[in-house]
């Protein structure tokens, strides 16, 4: 990839995971990092090391077990954020580490309170510090797309002269559009990098809804990698989709001339692996992998598309993966069935899982007629990938009243440890008494700031999969949980997220109760 090619520069794990209310655990950091190794990006940027233990252990392992992409670290401009990013890419046989610091005025005054002499050494140190580290260095500008052009064109030669390999141009704040954000990443290619010698990358926020069309605008102008997120996930608006900049590419190489690694034909499953293993769902009318994305509803469309299917599609379904009319799985499918469809849905799982997802869906078969396949995403994602290792509590059995009116009583049995204990409360409906009853029993007292129900097919018989978001001093977490009854989805979900948050109180050495 460089001149012919567009490298794809994934942070899914790293900006995405940065977004409000979305907090993976190492398990479901890895399923999508293998997942984004079968997509095929050139770079996964696994993480932020430094930022805190959990992330520091999940890059690490991301680096020894996921092959093929290079795998980032990302570091401030600092000597421990660097050494903290090495010593967990290390292991990678491509590793990567990545610097930035911010160059745009108001950063520098407000926010790192050093002048401009001040961050060009900042660079100057950090880049060589990464350099004498790992071959692969990638700097970015924060902010870069508020910044003095001739600041920005200094601070870049600094980093191109220290080693840095990939010089990244990101538009932090979602605030260029696309016509003067190409113009800008053209005149700093042309003013720095004289010899050619750099990748040239962009990073665009969406906060203006431009964050893809500023990406292809930066590759017009020469950029050659571009650094995007599954689904669009990232900071507030987040970050440039990489399915569609995937797919711009590829659907209008009369324009770009140039081409991705990526496995198309991965990116719908791709997408429905962050969006269950994130619970942030994709929107029906999503670009490229909304439900509707490749649905025509009016008469005319559908006339067009059944005489000749280019009237109205400028993509096939099939390109993107999407999924056609699939059997259905039921009591009579065997091990082989079930294992080709978890992988046909992006689900590789190990021996033990595999035998404990089985299990699982054989159950399910003597309660349901039929499995649908979105019965199979929720349960796996939600029974076997995000039960966190340290499972603290175990939900042991439930029982509820509801009175006229929808007052209720519930009483809750969970394993702490495996230690029974048993409360029950009253309250306005039977998910409400059920949480009441669990917080008494782990006596913390979190904020539910986020609750939903979704049925996983439009049969009646549906899983209900809840997906909840609970805040506790600076900890957000969220849980999923499913059953074929609703209230037993809804406690499961917070048990679920419970977990996650002592896990996460444990990792910053915080006592919950
Ligand atoms: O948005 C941004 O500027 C970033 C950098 C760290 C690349 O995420
Ligand atoms: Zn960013």
């Amino acid at each position: 990839m460089g001149d012919d090619g567009v490298i794809i520069f994934d942070t899914t794990l790293r900006d995405g995971e940065q977004a409000a209310g979305i907090n993976l655990n190492m398990a479901e950091k890895l399923q999508i990092a293998h997942q984004l190794a079968r997509l095929n990006v050139d770079v996964i940027e696994a993480g932020f090391p430094a930022a805190s233990e959990g992330d520091f252990e999940s890059v690490k392992r991301i680096a020894q077990e996921v092959k093929g992409p290079v795998i980032a670290g990302l570091a401030r401009a600092k000597k421990a954020d660097i050494k903290a990013a090495y010593e967990a890419v290390k292991y990678s046989e491509r590793p990567r580490i990545h610097t930035f610091i911010a160059t745009s005025d108001i950063h520098m005054q407000y926010k790192l309170k050093m002048t401009r002499e001040e961050v060009l050494e900042a660079v100057k140190e950090a880049v060589t510090y990464a350099k004498s580290l790992v071959d692969d260095v990638e700097f970015s500008a924060e902010d870069a797309s508020r910044s003095d052009l001739d600041f920005l064109v200094q601070v870049f030669k600094v980093a191109l002269d220290c080693g840095a390999t990939t010089l990244n141009i990101p538009d932090t704040v979602g605030y260029a559009y696309p016509r003067e954000f190409g113009e800008f990443v053209r005149s700093i290619i042309e003013r720095v990098d004289g010899g050619k010698v750099a990748i040239w990358s962009v990073h665009c926020h969406n906060d203006l809804g431009l964050a893809v069309a500023n990406s292809l605008a930066a590759v017009e102008a020469g950029a050659r990698q571009v650094e995007c997120t599954i689904n669009g996930l990232g900071e507030r608006a987040g970050n440039a989709a990489l399915e569609e900049i995937v797919m711009a590419l590829k659907t209008r190489k009369d324009v770009f001339g140039l081409d991705t690694k990526i496995e198309t034909k991965r990116l719908y499953e791709t997408s429905r692996l962050v969006s269950r293993l994130t619970g942030v769902v994709v929107p029906p009318n999503k670009a490229i992998v909304g439900a509707n994305a490749f649905a025509h509803e009016s008469g005319i469309h559908q006339h067009g598309v059944l005489c000749n299917r280019a009237t109205y599609e400028i993509m096939r379904p099939e390109d993107v993966g999407f999924p056609g009319t699939r059997l259905y799985l039921g009591k009579h499918s065997g091990r082989h069935a079930f294992k080709m469809r978890l992988e046909e849905m992006g689900f590789y799982l190990d021996d033990e899982s595999f035998e404990k997802a089985f299990k699982l869906f054989k159950e399910l078969c003597d309660r349901k007629e039929i499995v649908t396949d979105g019965d199979i995403e929720a349960f796996i994602a939600d029974e076997i990938i995000a039960v966190s290792p340290s499972k603290r509590f175990e939900l042991k059995s439930f029982s509820v009243t509801v009175e006229n009116g929808g007052r209720a009583t519930a009483t809750v049995t969970l394993l702490e440890n495996g230690v029974e204990k048993t409360d029950a409360a009253v309250g306005n409906g039977p998910v409400d008494a059920s949480y009441k009853a669990i917080k008494r029993i782990v006596n913390v007292n979190p904020i539910l700031k986020s609750y939903r129900i979704d049925a996983t097919s439009e049969r009646s018989d549906a899983l209900g999969e809840a997906v909840i978001t609970l805040q506790y001093d600076s900890f957000t977490v969220v849980g999923r949980g499913t059953s074929t009854d609703v209230i037993e989805a809804s406690i499961k979900a917070y048990v679920n997220a419970l977990n996650r948050l002592f896990a996460a109180a444990s990792l910053k050495g915080v006592e919950l109760s």
